[in-house]
């Protein structure tokens, strides 16, 4: 059987929620519990027997960034990766569409689409086993969790097919799907991680065609009103889920196979915090050994904390849970981290404390400084899949933003108070900052 994987990566203009990070770095290429977001994509995908190829569609120019993730990730999972670049945005299913020749190169059986802000255990496999149990002819398995009623309004909703529940292989058809409905549907979401068979494409061709008609008429009306074509969107825009999952959701072709794993958005620097703390407990299964461990001579550590091998931490220090500790950081005396991501090359000098926080690449933190997030109060309603430490979550379900988050190359004094704020790159603080932006 041939597989591939396809990750919608996005472009430069999507990541506004994510500043100041996203100025360094683009978002899919975030360190999250010490590697790249879509490093995890990748490692689930490669696990899965028979997946030979990982394409990236997305909007960016191409950088050195990407470039040198590609090729360690090439040598590190064994398969091979591109990167194919859309000329502009075409949504959720336009760029599918577009390289649809080279997706469909050596005749694939099946491929996963994922998108690349979510983070989880996801469960490939079982998503194939489950595909292959259904009809010939479905189009698509969308991986779907449930939320709670709030929650659910800033997700695609599907609604099953319950007739078909107790039919082993039409149980999971998908009857209604609407995509951030304004009133409550369904507490069933789309996770944005699906399996398509090839199949799909006649839908995406079919809403290709009538697309380019539709806009042939708009261009014809156009004209005679003089509209500007530079600001004209794209005639090749598909929205998977709008496009394609809304009109199909009642054809009996698309299915969706729950997950109780761990899975959520990273839309923000707060989300990050949150899949750090997910992926680092994850690790306990997937990868022990990256998980630092208590010894003579090794600073303290308190639960699930991952510390890069070439970073200098100090005995006294005291690190976790939910930390992680980038490449060529230094950790002086008596440093205390606690649900924080310290990014490569930051120094943290003696006795600083870092909490729910994230601290860019090479800034330095002060002797004695503490910098400080809040995580708001726990929401009484339950999130996806029943998760602990729901208390990143704020009342609407939308990760809790109000992390501090230090940008790169900044550097904090010494024996200062930073609390719940987001300071921009390149900055030389001077005092004491709470509740506020630092541009
Ligand atoms: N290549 C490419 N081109 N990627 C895109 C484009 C595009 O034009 N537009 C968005 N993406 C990528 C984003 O980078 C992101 O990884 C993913 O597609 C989804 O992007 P959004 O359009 O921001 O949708 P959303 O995140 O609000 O909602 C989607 O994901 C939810 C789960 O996280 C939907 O699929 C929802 O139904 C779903 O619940």
């Amino acid at each position: 059987m041939l597989l591939k994987t396809i990750i919608l990566i996005g472009g430069p203009m999507k990541g506004t929620r994510f500043r100041p990070l996203s100025l360094e770095t683009p978002k899919p290429l975030f360190p999250v519990a010490g590697f790249p977001i879509i490093h995890h994509h990748i490692e689930a995908a490669a696990k899965v027997e028979g997946n030979k190829e990982v394409i990236l569609i997305g909007f960016f120019q191409p950088n050195e960034a990407l470039n040198k993730f590609i090729n360690q990730a090439q040598l590190q999972f064994k398969v091979q990766i591109r990167y194919l670049q859309e000329y502009t945005a075409l949504g959720t299913a336009g760029g599918i569409y577009h390289f649809r020749d080279q997706i469909l190169a050596g005749k694939p059986d099946y491929f996963f689409v994922m998108n690349a802000d979510v983070c989880g255990d996801f469960p490939l496999q079982e998503m194939l086993d489950f595909h292959r149990s259904k009809p010939s002819g479905t189009f698509c398995t969308i991986l779907g969790t449930e939320a709670t009623r709030q929650q659910s309004l800033t997700y695609g909703c599907i609604v099953e097919n319950k007739a078909t529940h107790e039919s082993k292989s039409l149980a999971g058809q998908i009857m209604h799907y609407v995509e951030k409905p304004e009133t409550f549907i369904s507490t069933t979401i789309n996770c944005g991680i699906y399996l398509c068979s090839p199949a799909i494409f006649s839908p995406l061709e079919i809403e290709f065609k009538k697309n380019l008609e539709q806009n042939y008429n708009c261009d014809q009306d156009h004209q005679r009103v003089g509209y500007d074509y530079t600001t004209a969107p794209a005639k090749e825009v598909i929205r998977m889920e709008q496009d394609i999952f809304v009109p199909l959701a009642s054809s009996g072709k698309l299915y969706v196979y729950q997950t109780e794993r761990f899975w959520s958005q990273i839309k923000s620097a707060g989300a990050a915090i949150y899949a750090n703390r997910h992926y680092l407990k994850l690790y306990r299964k997937t990868h022990p050994e990256r998980l630092a461990k208590n010894g003579a001579g090794k600073p303290q550590i308190i639960g699930d904390v991952f510390i890069h091998p070439s970073a200098q931490v100090n005995e006294t220090a005291v690190l976790g849970p939910n930390v992680t500790i980038g490449k060529n950081c230094m950790l002086g005396d008596g440093v205390r981290v606690r649900d924080s991501v310290v990014l490569d090359g930051a120094v943290l000098q003696d006795h600083c404390c870092i909490l729910d926080s994230i601290i860019g690449w090479n800034s330095t933190i002060g002797d004695w400084t503490r910098i400080e997030g809040t995580p708001n109060d726990p929401n009484p309603n339950k999130p996806f899949a029943k998760m602990e430490a729901i208390s990143t979550f704020t009342f609407d379900g939308k990760l809790n933003p109000s992390i501090t988050v230090i940008g790169s190359d900044v550097q904090v004094p010494s024996e200062v108070i930073i609390l719940n704020s987001i300071v921009l790159p390149n900055k030389e603080l001077s005092g004491c900052y709470k509740n506020q932006i630092i541009l």
